[in-house]
């Protein structure tokens, strides 16, 4: 094998910031995107997708920001993704410039169907693109990656032949994805076999795998990939992405690393090895989580491996009985093995701000000095109303103070009549984008739609609110409520997110958050009607 690319253990390729992304609702600003790639880092992910620097302005400079900060010596390979066109590959490789490592990741369709519907190609016409447009890539960086689209539904024959131009071409990595979450892991893992036996030089590139959960079948196959000879998966956190989403990274990454003994044979090492077989930080995977669910405002649903609610809780009186005996009775794993703390009780009332300070930098959180003070005060007043202040108290509100929403309106005060014999009404005070205080007030069928009935009078942003949940931090009577809300406007989907000990308070901070990036992206549409080049249908 090419000592280049020679590889004994997994390359873990994020791409929440770009296929991710993709989902509705699930779009993030450019310091959103920042402090998910800077958790990304610190979780371990060899690769970070950043975006698609073509599709837009906020894509490109999410890229450029990401190459900056966290693309340094020992960071991970900042990647852009990029059409097989010259003007996105030279969009991707600007962008990428400030990256100490980088890659290019260039694509186009190889099926059938693809070709005569959506390129209108011919096979010759797209191996020669593929072959030129690789070489292009070639012509910025040394990394490159392509991927043949719907490789999946490709004609194998035909798809063994584009592999092998673009390897001579100069790609490093070979990304074979499943774009329909059409495969099956026997099927697919043929598939990889078959790339391995047929495509004559592929001992100099790594083999990856890329696929979408369609089936429920992405992580079954990236598995049976790997035992084939895929050396790299893309993945995202809590499998956010497309349609029904990405192969969930902590899916991945767990698997690999609970059943080490079991992949270790197929990566050519003893199977008692217990050297591990990705570079993720594991501890890091249950904070990483619960920023991207945040940021985005995808919730984890609680049955989800690895990091929902109950992946770590017994019901039944005959688990708990075995557990309390021996935790291996019905536990394959550790819930601190993914950072999930004991909840244990840290902070009161009459905990300083060095104390705080600490515990958030023990806990991850590095927040700037600014956000460390607002969020100092938030800790107090929920001191003042929480007796016993734990971790996940502390995160939930490090988390609020991260959000990057643009304070265009600003909730100043909120108010509810409610009850059995009353009319739920709202009244609200909202500062608005020019520094005007305005206030109104509403009757609603709840007093949560009360209050979203009063800022509607006032925001004025005709919207469907399409889910709406409350979630509690911890046990207890006291505890911080999260609301997440999705809404919909002109068939794009905005998202908000907030924390607070009362939940109508809660929801109408997390109601103007996602009216805040719906007025954003508004805002951002009327400044690019004229450069309609760049706007791109998301792949
Ligand atoms: O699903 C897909 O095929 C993709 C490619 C761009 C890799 O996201
Ligand atoms: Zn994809």
């Amino acid at each position: 094998m090419n000592k280049q690319t020679e590889t004994d253990r997994i390359i873990i390729f994020d791409t929440t910031l770009r296929d991710g992304e993709q989902c509705p609702g699930a779009t993030l600003n450019v310091d959103e995107k920042l402090i998910i790639a800077r958790q990304l880092a610190r979780l371990g992910v060899d690769v970070i997708e950043a975006g698609f620097a073509i599709a837009s302005s906020g894509d490109f400079e999410a890229v450029q920001k990401i190459a900056q900060n966290v693309g340094t010596e020992d960071g991970p390979i900042v990647c852009s993704l990029a059409r097989a066109i010259k003007k996105d590959i030279e969009a991707a490789a600007e962008a990428l410039k400030p990256a100490a490592r980088a890659r290019i990741h260039t694509f186009i369709s190889t099926s059938d169907i693809h070709l005569e519907y959506q390129l209108k190609k011919t096979r010759a016409e797209v191996l020669a693109i593929a072959e030129e447009m690789v070489a292009y890539a070639k012509s910025f960086m040394e990394d490159v990656e392509f991927s043949p689209m719907d490789a999946v539904r490709s004609e194998p024959g035909y798809l063994y032949q584009v592999l092998e131009r673009a390897i001579a071409a100069g790609a490093t990595t070979i990304n074979i994805p499943d774009t329909v979450g059409y495969t099956t892991p026997e099927e697919f893992g043929a598939l990889i076999r078959g790339i391995k036996e047929n495509v004559p030089n592929i001992d100099k590139a790594i083999i990856s795998v890329h696929g979408h959960n369609d089936l429920g079948l992405a992580v079954a196959n990236f598995l049976e990939a790997v035992k084939n000879g895929a050396r790299q998966l893309e993945c995202t956190i809590n499998g956010i992405g497309e349609r029904a989403g990405n192969a969930a990274l902590e899916e991945l990454v767990m698997a690999l690393h609970v059943r080490r003994n079991y992949f270790n044979p197929y990566l050519g090492r003893p199977a008692d090895s217990e050297e591990a077989l990705t570079n993720i930080d594991t501890q890091q995977i249950y904070k990483t989580s619960r920023l991207v669910s945040n940021l985005t405002g995808m919730l984890v649903q609680p049955n989800k491996a690895i990091v929902g609610a109950n992946a770590f809780s017994h019901e039944s009186g005959i688990h708990q009985d075995g557990v309390l005996k021996h935790k291996l009775t019905y536990e394959i794993m550790d819930a601190q093995s993914i950072g999930l703390t004991n909840n244990q009780i840290v902070l009161g009332k009459h905990s300083g701000r060095n104390a705080f300070r600490t515990r958030l930098k023990e806990l991850g959180f590095e927040l700037s000095e600014t956000e460390l003070n607002k969020a100092f005060v938030k800790f107090k007043e929920l001191a003042d109303k929480k007796k016993e202040i734990t971790d996940w108290d502390l995160e939930a509100i490090a988390n609020d103070e991260i959000q990057h929403t643009p304070e265009l309106f600003r909730l100043e005060f909120v108010q509810v009549t409610c009850g059995n014999n009353a009319r739920p009404t709202a009244t609200v005070v909202l500062r608005t984008p020019n520094g005007e205080e305005l206030t109104d007030a509403a009757i609603g069928t709840g007093p949560v739609d009360a209050v979203y009935r009063a800022i509607n009078r006032v925001v004025n942003l005709p919207n469907q609110l399409i889910e709406f949940s409350v979630q509690s931090v911890t046990a207890g009577i006291d505890a911080i409520g999260e609301v997440t809300i999705r809404l919909r406007h002109n068939e794009q989907v905005y998202s908000g997110h907030a924390a607070n000990t009362d939940i109508i308070v809660a929801s109408a901070q997390a109601y103007v958050n996602a009216l805040n990036r719906l007025y954003t992206a508004k805002h951002k549409e009327k400044a690019s009607v004229n450069s309609s080049e760049l706007t791109l249908p998301k792949v």
